[in-house]
């Protein structure tokens, strides 16, 4: 045999794998002392994420250090509205902090001509990390779903509840409508670039769909995500797109059978096993171990693995965390969490 089945990619395609493939959203990030010694020599966020060399090596360095399945690429998902030249700027224990979307002229002045342009570095970074990861190892591209997006750029940064953008996706329909078609649009043309540049599977951050209600949920998560996973299955029939609605709740029956997306991700809140019944037959679920069994670790974290690995027995399941690692987590806590996993029957 020539080629290298990968177990992750395998887990995607809709059969069980054992051991469950494993990767942790936020896998490189500042939890590891060597991600802090090369973030510490680009003081800004974003040109950090737009610089190949940076991008490519942090991108590996939990692949190094724990061997896990996939590797998901350096970048964030407020690189595409930047790129896009709408302001946003990541100041230091502040998180993001964009210009608000008020008007149609902010939705107007979004442009994609441009945005290839500044975005380039990221598919230099997708190529490079093809060409240096382990023949086991998938890399996953991704983007930020355009309610997740917008709703960033409506608040102008981060925000408990998001208020002021589900207020304007109920009063202002068509602006905000406006601003999640370009969105919608951008992102089809971001993870394309990506799958082009290598990527094996895509992923849509939509971090905050949980602050929708039923019927919004509908409008700005299933439905722009359907309209996003059909075009790209025309042009990428073979990359597979896992959706991560993150606080869908009930809704993740819906969004599984109707959005298109060929994986879903399972956040903390809900019993792993009532999600993986909730999914079509042969579709994987990843997730959910709480993060802060992470950070606990020893018993704490044996628990939740053995109570996941029992939640999912029999079913395609890729297990993650059910929302990304914390900066406090001890790197030995997730070799720790790898090696159970690996040693689960
Ligand atoms: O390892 C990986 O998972 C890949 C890289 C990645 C980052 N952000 C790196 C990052 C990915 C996939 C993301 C996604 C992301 N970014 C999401 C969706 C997932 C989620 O967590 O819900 C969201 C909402 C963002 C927006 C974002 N980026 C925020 C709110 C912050 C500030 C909060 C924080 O943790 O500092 C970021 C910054 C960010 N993105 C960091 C990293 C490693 C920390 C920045 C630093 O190094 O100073």
């Amino acid at each position: 045999m020539t080629t290298t089945r990968k177990p992750f990619l395998t887990a995607l395609s809709g059969e069980v794998v054992r051991p469950a493939p494993v990767w942790l959203m936020r896998q490189a990030g500042r939890y590891l002392p060597e991600y802090r010694a090369v973030r510490a020599r680009a003081p800004d966020f974003l040109r950090f994420c737009l610089t190949p060399k940076h991008a490519t090596e942090v991108t590996l360095q939990p692949i190094r250090r724990f061997g896990f399945d996939a590797a998901i690429l350096f970048s964030d998902i407020l690189v595409p509205p930047y790129a896009l030249g709408h302001g946003v700027r990541f100041e230091t224990g502040e998180g993001p902090v964009l210009d608000r979307v008020t008007g149609q002229a902010q939705v107007e002045a979004l442009d994609l001509v441009r945005a290839r342009e500044v975005w380039a570095p990221v598919m230099e970074t997708v190529r490079r990390l093809r060409g240096a990861l382990p023949p086991s190892v998938a890399l996953i591209g991704f983007a930020g779903a355009p309610f997740t997006v917008a709703a960033y750029m409506v608040e102008g940064g981060g925000s408990r509840d998001f208020a002021e953008a589900r207020h304007m996706a109920f009063a202002e329909p068509a602006l905000f409508g406006a601003l999640m078609a370009r969105l919608e649009e951008a992102t089809i043309d971001y993870l394309s670039a990506q799958a082009e540049a290598g990527a094996e599977a895509l992923m849509l951050f939509d971090s905050w769909a949980g602050v929708l209600s039923p019927g919004q949920f509908r409008r700005w998560v299933i439905a722009p995500t359907a309209r996003i996973a059909a075009a790209l299955r025309v042009r990428f029939p073979e990359v597979k797109l896992i959706g991560f609605p993150r606080g869908a709740g009930p809704m993740l029956p819906d969004y599984a059978a109707t959005a298109g997306v060929q994986a879903v991700g399972v956040d903390t809140s809900m019993p792993a096993a009532w999600a993986a019944q909730a999914l079509p037959e042969g579709m994987a679920g990843q997730g959910n171990i709480d993060p802060m069994a992470l950070v606990a670790g020893g018993a704490a974290l044996a628990e939740e693995v053995d109570s996941l690995m029992r939640a999912i027995a029999g079913r395609p399941w890729i297990v993650n965390l059910g929302h990304g690692i914390v900066p406090q987590t001890p790197p030995e806590h997730v070799a720790a969490l790898v090696e159970m996993v690996r040693s689960a029957s």
